[in-house]
């Protein structure tokens, strides 16, 4: 069968990442997780100080983008490909709830979106890649075999956030964890580049009410219609 491209996007927590996982596994696809790239670079702000709560140094970063170069790694142990800034894995540091609460911010400048987005063309140009994001299916892979749009609930957004976040020890509150979910979907949503929003040919899938193997077993029947 022939390779595709398969374009997954939606709101914060919707599961996007799980469903991609699941789905490059089992096509023998490489999984791109594109907010790693975006968290990355929130990073690297932020260590160059460059970006905090109450601080944007536009020009700056601007200036010092060629500094920060990204990759991904396969790690075989995990299955799946880490992030890693300058040589460095920071898989660990860009999900907190820190580089949650700033990542916005970075990811709605059109010289960072841009330095990302042909990074991620230049890894899927042989296709057989399953990409999770924002903006896969309307600017990245504008012609992937296969859009889906993720949506749930906000409540159960902001659970399985804090459940993973508590999983990995950090002490955070379930309403700090909500407040972050909404307030980088309404940033995301109205930014001038990009915005989240749902492609015309995306098929959305509303995950609330399914289980993890309802939900499987949809995206699969969809992908195989493709191939
Ligand atoms: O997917 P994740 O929740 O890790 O993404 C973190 C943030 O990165 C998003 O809230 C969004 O601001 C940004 N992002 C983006 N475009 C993408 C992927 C992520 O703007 N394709």
């Amino acid at each position: 069968s022939k390779k595709i491209t398969i374009a997954i996007d939606g709101f914060s927590s919707t599961g996007k990442s799980t469903i991609a996982k699941q789905l490059a596994k089992e096509l023998g696809y490489v999984y791109v997780d594109s907010g790693a790239m975006y968290r990355a670079m929130t990073l690297f702000a932020m260590n160059e100080n460059f970006v905090s709560e109450n601080h944007l140094n536009k020009n700056s970063l601007l200036e010092n983008l060629d500094k920060a170069t990204l990759h991904f790694q396969f790690n075989e142990a995990l299955g799946f490909a880490e992030m890693y800034l300058n040589d460095v894995n920071v898989e660990k540091e860009i999900r907190t709830l820190e580089v949650s609460n700033l990542v916005s911010k970075i990811a709605a400048i059109s010289e960072v979106r841009k330095k990302l987005v042909a990074i991620q063309k230049e890894i899927g140009k042989n296709k057989g890649v399953v990409m999770d994001g924002r903006d896969i299916g309307t600017v990245v892979f504008k012609d992937a075999e296969l859009k889906l749009f993720m949506t749930s609930s906000a409540e159960t957004r902001g659970k399985r956030r804090y459940d993973e976040l508590i999983e990995k020890g950090d002490a955070v509150t379930y309403e700090a964890v909500l407040e972050n979910v909404v307030e980088r979907d309404r940033i995301d949503t109205t930014r001038d580049d990009s915005p989240l929003v749902k492609a015309d040919d995306a098929i959305e899938i509303d995950n609330s009410d399914l289980t993890k193997e309802e939900q499987f077993e949809k995206v699969l029947k969809l992908a195989n219609e493709k191939l």
